[in-house]
């Protein structure tokens, strides 16, 4: 199987030893605390399960400056996105060598990790400004992930941390919610190799069902792996237990059997298009993914990127050998009426505009609220039920 990113072997930060994890618990109950934003929560819930391997911990200020300036950590590791701690008062942890870190996504804020303190630093307004600017190519303060970026804080906690649980995913995903630990076993159990991993934040339509098909396909894959978000979302979004529902009919009934993985990880949506593509493709290798489909507008919002920005970042910004997985890159697809089926635009040379059936997430959403079915070229008749009966539970 391929190799996690920066070590021979995962290094997850979560304690799987019973006795260590006791001590730790027991040592939280005297620690000063700090209450987590979601994005330090999420950030420690990817450190546990090893999807953020070779880090131990949060950046420093010099660190998360060289990441979001030259995706280098000042050690020269490759890294696409700092991973930071940040918080707006530190008053209460100031001096600490230890601290909890406290769950603001789970009633009662039980603590989620241990860190040791190397450093507590504040960043200057422009600096935080300057780190937003390179992640999300944009500081326009209606940029979802600009605006939750530049609101956490300025103030970096930095330092290693033993991470004691994984939030709210495990009680919410039981099913769905996978470490980068149990899919590379799981994926050694089928004795899978090459692996395509499928990144998304959306029920699965036509375009994608033939997305992870056609990469499966080219690569000579064993199988997929669909790695669902499952963090917190922009407003408007399909919550997590709905897209789960739908992917697991479409799998079901459209995917031969015990080809595909239905599986879901622990973190908040940045909406950072190339830099986040950049970053799905890091914690694919760390799952033990060989391929990453990356299409139209990953990862994106509105109209802040390129269509396929986050395709040619891997050319422009990812050195050579950097990184060990492989990008899946995929044009527009969509369903050819002259075809008869979904195909990627490039495929079908021939085709005008009108040939093809595209419909937007917003009429999508649109025909949805107003009880409207959805063509069969759009989604499968068994999924678009599910969706139909969430908006109209909504409505
Ligand atoms: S994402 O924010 O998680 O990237 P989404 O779930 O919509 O959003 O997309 C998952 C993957 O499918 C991304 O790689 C995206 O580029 C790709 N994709 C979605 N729709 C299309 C399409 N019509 N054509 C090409 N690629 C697409």
């Amino acid at each position: 199987m391929i190799k996690p990113h920066g070590s021979d072997a995962l290094d997850p930060r979560f304690v799987y030893d019973t006795e260590r994890h006791h001590a730790l618990m027991k040592e939280a109950e005297s620690l000063p605390s700090l209450l987590l934003n979601s994005a330090a929560a999420a950030n420690a819930v990817m450190l546990g399960a090893g999807y953020f391997n070779p880090l131990k911990g949060y950046m420093n200020k010099a660190d998360a400056l060289s990441v979001a300036a030259k995706l280098h950590t000042t050690a020269g590791l490759f890294w696409p996105v700092p991973v930071l701690n940040l918080t707006t008062d530190a008053a209460a942890v100031r001096g600490a060598t230890r601290i909890a870190l406290r769950d603001p996504n789970v009633e009662g804020n039980p603590v989620l990790a241990i860190q040791t303190v190397e450093a507590i630093e504040e960043f200057s307004e422009a600096e935080i400004n300057q780190m937003a600017e390179k992640i999300f190519r944009t500081l326009d303060p209606k940029h979802p992930g600009v605006a939750t970026f530049t609101s956490l804080g300025r103030v970096a906690i930095s330092g290693p941390i033993e991470v004691l649980n994984f939030s709210y995913f495990q009680q919410d995903f039981p099913d769905t919610f996978r470490t980068a630990v149990e899919i590379r076993n799981e994926m050694a159990e089928r004795g899978w190799n090459t692996v395509v991993a499928f990144q998304t934040r959306n029920p699965m339509h036509r375009a994608h069902e033939e997305l992870c098909k056609m990469a499966r396909d080219a690569v000579k894959a064993d199988g997929v792996l669909i790695h669902m978000l499952l963090g917190k979302l922009k407003a408007g979004d399909i919550p997590a237990h709905v897209r789960d529902a739908a992917i697991r009919k479409m799998v079901e009934l459209y995917f031969p059997a015990n080809t595909v993985m239905i599986t879901g990880y622990g973190f908040d949506m940045l909406y950072a298009g190339p830099r986040e593509a950049v970053l799905h493709a890091v914690f694919r290798q760390n799952c033990g993914c060989t391929h990453l489909i990356v299409g139209r507008d990953h990862a994106g919002v509105g109209s802040y990127y390129g269509a396929f920005d986050a395709q040619t970042v891997f050319d422009e910004e990812v050195p050579a050998g950097a990184l060990g997985i492989q990008i899946f890159r995929a044009d527009n697809t969509a369903y050819s009426k002259k075809l008869k089926r979904v195909v990627m635009m490039r495929d079908a040379p021939d085709h005008s505009d009108e040939d093809f059936v595209q419909l937007s997430g917003t009429k999508v959403r649109e025909m949805l609220a107003a009880g409207k079915d959805l063509p069969v070229e759009f989604a499968r008749p068994e999924v678009a039920r599910i969706l139909m009966a969430y908006y109209q539970s909504e409505a």
